[in-house]
């Protein structure tokens, strides 16, 4: 893979920088070694190990289940394939929620045990003091509001947040403690674009939308939904730039046919005694 020696490892400093400069900041989930390799060769800024892994690498119907061992497991095989990007890992459910102490304990594991610059949280006004808590142990956290996972059952499905008054008061007071407690930056996820661009314009740190139109600061999607590797859910707002799901079955089935046929190994991939 290349290396080019003129490009320089993104800090916490430059992706709060971007907004200012009015440059969008460019993220992309990642879970495994070989995909943060990849990605970080592309040059995207930012790399959130996402809870999502637990629907589009384990398989479950959302991300509750994971845990805070396997979140460890992949953030540190991001990080050991990552030079560059800003890598941040998303603390899952319940690692944060029962006290700050958890928190911060949960918190500095992601930083000492497994390589992450930053944690993420999902969560309006209700996780403030918990941000607030993370922060002043000296650990960046990435705020993420709008559409949460975490929160499925209490929001009772996927579904676009803030529709009402009374939501967009809260989204944008939400945004706003979180950036007063110390959020280096917000995810907006699947929030109408007015209330978000509202958002965007009213916060100094970079706001990234996820299904929350363009005015963000930066947009992130999920890898596995671009590259066409996860079809159990697609939401109008994912743009697929591969279909790598039928390109891996295809070779697969070539894979099958040359064993069936004898054709694999040849003489060129086999040992001889010569
Ligand atoms: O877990 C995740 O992948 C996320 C993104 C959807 C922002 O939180």
């Amino acid at each position: 893979m290349n290396d080019s020696s003129s490009r320089k490892k993104l800090r916490l400093s430059t992706i709060m920088s971007r907004k200012r400069k009015g440059q969008k900041i460019v993220a992309l989930t990642a879970y495994d070694y070989s995909m943060a390799r990849m990605l970080d060769e592309a040059a995207v800024d930012l790399l959130l190990v996402g809870d999502s892994a637990a629907m589009v690498v384990h398989g479950h119907e959302n991300t509750l289940p994971i845990t805070m061992e396997t979140m460890l497991d992949h953030t540190a095989a991001v990080s050991r394939g990552c030079k560059y990007a800003f890598i941040v890992a998303d603390m899952p459910f319940m690692s944060y929620q029962a006290s700050h102490e958890q928190a911060i304990t949960n918190a500095g594991r992601f930083i000492k045990d497994a390589g992450a610059e930053a944690v993420k949280i999902e969560g309006g006004l209700e996780v403030v003091d918990t941000a607030r808590a993370i922060v002043r142990a000296g650990i960046p956290v990435m705020a993420h509001i709008g559409l949460s996972f975490q929160r499925i059952h209490e929001q009772s499905g996927a579904k676009v947040q803030g529709r009402k008054d009374a939501g967009q008061t809260y989204l944008l007071e939400s945004a706003l403690a979180l950036e007063e407690a110390g959020a280096f930056s917000i995810i907006l996820e699947l929030i109408q674009d007015d209330v978000a661009t509202e958002i965007t314009k009213k916060l100094q740190i970079p706001t990234i939308g996820i299904g929350a139109g363009n005015a963000c600061d930066g947009q992130i999607l999920v890898t596995n939904d671009i590259l066409g590797m996860y079809d159990r859910m697609q939401p109008k707002f994912v743009r697929r730039y591969a279909n790598l799901g039928e390109t891996i079955v295809k070779a697969a089935k070539d894979f099958g046919a040359d064993v069936r046929s004898g054709s694999y190994p040849d003489d060129s991939e086999t040992f001889s005694a010569k």
